[in-house]
């Protein structure tokens, strides 16, 4: 296996400009991800855990600082689709699309959609306990069943990394700790690392590193 690490951030910082006052959300945050390893990130609400997520992912820009996605600078969409798996706190399921096409979507963005990956969206389907839902839409899905489709999804394109950014905060504690239990054993299986973004300390506590981020960096947590 390669010792790239997947992902490599270098004193990241970032401001917002609000109203009359900048505020300084990152000051100079260092992060580095190895193949296959899981860590969490906990911080006060307004810490910065969903900036830094935005940043991770390519989908927002540092103010200044490096980004290393197995050991490249540039993330097109395409590249991020194969590399990364994105779980948010509010699912983005296409409403109109049943749970099978929502996972397709991943597959689709990155290239052709063809009998295998229809197979492995069954699978996966399969894999987080939903096969007889396939073809529910998200409306006739509960929260911790569409949050399960979103890992499906994220899934999809066998990443190496999945972001999650409190993948659990809109569920009761039972659906929570199952989605914890999927994420951490779906990665182990599939050889993808976690990074995970939570509130809860006992599924903190089960990646294998711990952060804590507060007035802009981080510290064991
Ligand atoms: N687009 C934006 N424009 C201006 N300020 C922003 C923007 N996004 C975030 N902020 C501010 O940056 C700070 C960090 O926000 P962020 O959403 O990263 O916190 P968080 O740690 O994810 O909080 P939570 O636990 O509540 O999700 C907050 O003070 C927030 O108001
Ligand atoms: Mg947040």
């Amino acid at each position: 296996m390669s010792m790239m690490p997947i992902l490599q951030a270098t004193s990241l910082h970032k401001s917002y400009l609000s109203g009359e006052r900048h505020i300084e959300v990152l000051r100079g945050v260092d992060l580095v991800v190895a193949a296959g390893e899981s860590v969490s990130i906990r911080g006060e609400s307004g810490s910065g855990k969903s900036t830094l997520l935005n940043l991770l992912s390519g989908l927002d820009a540092p103010d200044s600082g490096e980004l290393r996605w197995e050991g490249e600078a540039s993330l097109t969409p395409v590249r991020r689709g194969r590399l990364l798996g994105l779980v948010f706190q509010a699912f983005y399921l296409v409403p109109e699309l049943d749970a099978e096409a929502n996972v397709l979507l991943a597959a689709r963005l990155v290239g052709k959609v063809g009998e295998p990956e229809r197979a492995r969206a069954r699978e996966l389907l399969r894999r987080v306990g939903l096969a007889e839902r396939a073809q529910h839409v998200p409306a006739k899905l509960s929260g911790g069943e569409r949050q399960r489709v979103a890992i499906a999804r994220a899934l999809m394109n066998r990443p190496r990394l999945i972001l999650a950014d409190e993948p659990t905060g809109n569920l009761d504690e039972g659906s929570g700790d199952a989605i914890i239990d999927l994420l951490l054993s779906l990665g182990r299986e599939e050889g993808c690392a976690l990074v995970l973004v939570t509130h809860n300390a006992a599924h903190a506590a089960r990646c294998a590193r711990r952060l804590f981020l507060r007035e802009g960096g981080f510290h064991a947590a």
